[in-house]
């Protein structure tokens, strides 16, 4: 049985196993999409110190019709806008690039969207199938510079293990 909170803060490489591990364990042989990012974005929430924010964006159809956007998905925090097209703010810029952006001063990000205007820095990695983006996992902090290259790391192989389960 895993314990889905860490017992006593963690150094980064040690959090990141024990989330991985948990996040493994919570999804293993569930199909449901949303019960999967819904335990994942908690237990990022418990494991990660100061953060604002942590969830999903869902690559889905725009209301328009016909291109894809980011639409809001699982997540903890404060309610957070719900459309968002490829190539804008953060997250738009990690879905377009099929690559992870590491903000340490969100104001400083040409297009940042401010959902919570206490957010200073920002993670976005997308999880990639086959090659194409499905969404992203976002993560706030109203701390600067709060994520490091090992939070990058470490949320790209919480990614890469969702591929499959969301
Ligand atoms: N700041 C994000 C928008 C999503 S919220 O942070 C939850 C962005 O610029 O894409």
């Amino acid at each position: 049985m895993y314990d889905f909170k860490p017992a006593e803060p963690l150094e980064t490489a040690e959090l990141h196993r024990q989330l991985l591990a948990a996040a493994e364990a919570l999804t293993a042989g569930e199909p449901d999409a949303v019960a999967n990012m819904a335990n994942v974005a908690a237990l990022i929430w418990e494991f990660m110190p100061d953060l604002n924010w942590a969830g999903f964006y869902r690559v889905a159809p725009a209301k328009s019709g016909s291109a894809d956007e980011l639409v809001l998905g699982p997540f903890v925090g404060r309610p957070a806008c719900i459309r968002i097209p490829f190539g804008k703010g953060v997250c738009g810029a990690a879905a377009e690039s099929r690559a992870t952006q590491r903000v340490e001063d969100v104001h400083a990000f040409p297009g940042h969207i401010a959902c919570d205007a206490a957010s200073a820095s920002e993670l976005v990695v997308p999880v990639l199938r086959e090659g194409a983006v499905v969404a992203v996992i976002d993560l706030d902090s109203p701390r600067p510079a709060r994520f490091t290259a090992e939070d990058a790391a470490g949320i790209e192989a919480l990614a890469r293990l969702l591929a499959e389960r969301i």
